[in-house]
């Protein structure tokens, strides 16, 4: 089968036939066996690309397997063969699914208690594209901060996979949505999706931006802050805290960690929440299969929709990395098998 082979650290975003490039795309990769007679095999149509998955590449990620490993994520796909003992799946069902390690290939193997059915009207592109991005924000924003309607939701890095779902999601949740992102086009994006306000960091400050808003909308100040990014767009944006707001840590893609000042945090009464959704898995997995059994439900619905901004074939990955790393992405970016027949799919 095709992989994709990790096979030493470095950028991915160097053409796969560098001489430096990280990856190899393997063609003679064996097929995963099944594992246990609760294992299901799946042959993937689509990964999802997450910025983890960049970072894990280059060697800066918290994770780091042993090379040579295959690169995993979430993924979507169709079950291609099942052991004796499952019971909720059978060959042919369409599938979604994430993965520590594995998945950027044609086959991968994973227990059915892993395995979540894609409900009738789900594209299975956009499933792929689900559940990390926006089983994190769901997670975050339902579970931990508990958002309620007519809150006021301050989204950093809005634009990006998980930024993106925050807002959604924040509007399903009835909540005033405030987005932070950087360029024209992003910001279009953000005005589509129906957020309340957004400031493009590009042309403004976040503090006199989100003030003015709050004024005009005679609203207090910001109850939930949704942080994938830290660094200096963080610091600013706890200046605009209310009494009693919920702080999302989430991830750090400016590079810098963020300091939550404890003082303050004990004047104002906030909540701080440090969230890996991953861990969701080991502690709280009854949580993370709700969420998701939630967000599959509201795809179906459309009371979500995915936008992918980048779909390629296994052969140009490095370009789906670069769009990570150039601040391209607007949504999600997906690593496709089979790219001309995808190509038509609804998306
Ligand atoms: N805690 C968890 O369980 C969990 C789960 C998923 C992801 N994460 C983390 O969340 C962060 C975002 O992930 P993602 O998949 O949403 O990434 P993404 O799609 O690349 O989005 C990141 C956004 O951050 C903004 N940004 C600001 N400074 C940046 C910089 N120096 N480099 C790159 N982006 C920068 C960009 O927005 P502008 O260009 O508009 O400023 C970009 O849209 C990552 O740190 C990731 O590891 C955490």
């Amino acid at each position: 089968m095709e992989a994709l082979v990790c096979k030493k650290l470095g950028d991915p975003t160097l053409p796969l036939d560098h001489s430096d490039a990280p990856f190899t795309l393997s063609t003679t990769h064996p097929i995963p066996e099944l594992t246990s007679p609760t294992s299901v095999r799946v042959r993937v149509k689509a990964n999802s690309l997450n910025f983890a998955t960049y970072l894990q590449i280059l060697g800066k990620y918290q994770e780091k397997p042993p090379l040579p490993f295959i690169p995993g994520s979430d993924y979507s796909g169709i079950v291609d063969s099942v052991g004796s003992k499952v019971t909720k799946f059978k060959v042919g069902d369409p599938v979604c699914s994430f993965a520590a390690l594995g998945s950027f290939a044609q086959f991968t193997v994973a227990d059915e208690s892993e395995l979540f059915a894609v409900p009738e009207g789900c594209d299975l592109v956009a499933a792929g594209a689900l559940p990390v991005a926006y089983g994190t924000s769901h997670v975050a924003l339902v579970h931990r901060a508990q958002l309620q309607p007519n809150q006021v939701l301050l989204v950093l890095g809005a634009a990006g996979g998980v930024g993106l779902a925050a807002v959604q999601i924040g509007k399903a949740c009835g909540a005033i949505v405030i987005a932070v992102a950087r360029g024209d086009e992003k910001v279009q994006l953000l005005k589509n999706v129906g957020v309340d306000y957004v400031v493009d960091l590009s042309k403004a400050s976040v503090i006199d931006s989100v003030k003015g808003f709050l004024k005009a909308r005679k609203l207090k100040g910001v109850d939930v802050l949704y942080d994938p990014v830290g660094g200096k767009v963080t610091k600013e944006s706890m200046k605009l805290l209310n009494w009693g707001a919920h702080i999302l840590v989430i991830g750090f893609a400016s590079g810098e960690v963020p300091v939550i000042p404890a003082n303050i945090a004990l004047v104002k009464n906030w909540t701080v929440h440090g969230l890996y959704w991953g861990s969701y898995k080991i502690h709280r997995p009854a949580v993370l299969e709700d969420s998701l059994k939630e967000l599959l439900s509201w795809l179906a619905r459309g009371k979500i929709t995915i936008n992918i901004s980048h779909l390629v074939g296994f052969s140009e990955a490095n370009l789906a990395f670069a769009a990570i790393k150039d601040r391209k992405a607007i949504g999600k970016v997906m690593i496709v098998f089979d790219n001309q027949k995808l190509a038509r799919s609804k998306l």
